[in-house]
């Protein structure tokens, strides 16, 4: 089940949010900022031990004072044109965080709109790939959760979707 709503993922109590960050894990402004805050001390030290994250790799962290259980830290790529592997490096951090959550017994996952804040990937393009990957993992998970900032990033979404659904 993919569901698309308008929230602050980090108001979710899911077993874990996905984290659009960068290379270092040391946190940043937009969703990772946001996760941070919420979170407290507590993520960044985790982050810590990790040793930082490939582009369109994941890694997992506690939740600390978050409502979800986890986070699964991913670096979505900075999009330059698209002519720099984007769209690969955009489905592989989706898909390595599908198989972060599955390699620790998640069952219920929400991500933000990876790489298209900060890092500047055209929504529509991005919103493509992050729906074939959910698709592609839909029946391995309880829930899945595309949670957008705004309105019209979930509009953008359940068009696309809806789409999908009368083809
Ligand atoms: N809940 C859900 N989505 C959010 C939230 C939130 N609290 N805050 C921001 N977003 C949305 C943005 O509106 C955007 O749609 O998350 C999406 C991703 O945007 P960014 O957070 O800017 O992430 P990204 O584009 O992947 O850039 C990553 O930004 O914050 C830094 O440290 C981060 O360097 C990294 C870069």
């Amino acid at each position: 089940m993919i569901e698309i709503v308008k929230t602050d993922i980090t108001t979710l109590d899911v077993d874990a949010i996905v984290n659009a960050a960068n290379n270092s894990l040391l946190g940043g402004g937009g969703v990772d900022g946001a996760i941070h805050q919420a979170a407290g001390p507590g993520l960044l030290e985790a982050c810590l031990l990790l040793g930082g994250c490939d582009t369109g790799d994941a890694k997992i962290t506690p939740g600390f004072n978050l409502p979800s259980r986890h986070v699964i830290h991913t670096v979505g790529p900075i999009w330059q044109g698209g002519q720099h592997d984007e769209p690969a490096l955009l489905e592989s951090a989706y898909l390595r965080s599908f198989e972060v959550a599955l390699e620790n017994g998640i069952d219920s996952i929400a991500f933000p709109a990876i790489s298209t804040g900060v890092y500047g990937y055209p929504k529509r393009q991005a919103a493509e790939i992050a729906l074939t990957v959910m698709q592609e993992f839909e029946n391995d998970f309880k829930r899945i959760v595309v949670a957008c900032f705004s309105q019209s990033d979930a509009e953008l979404y359940k068009a696309i979707a809806d789409k999908r659904a009368s083809n």
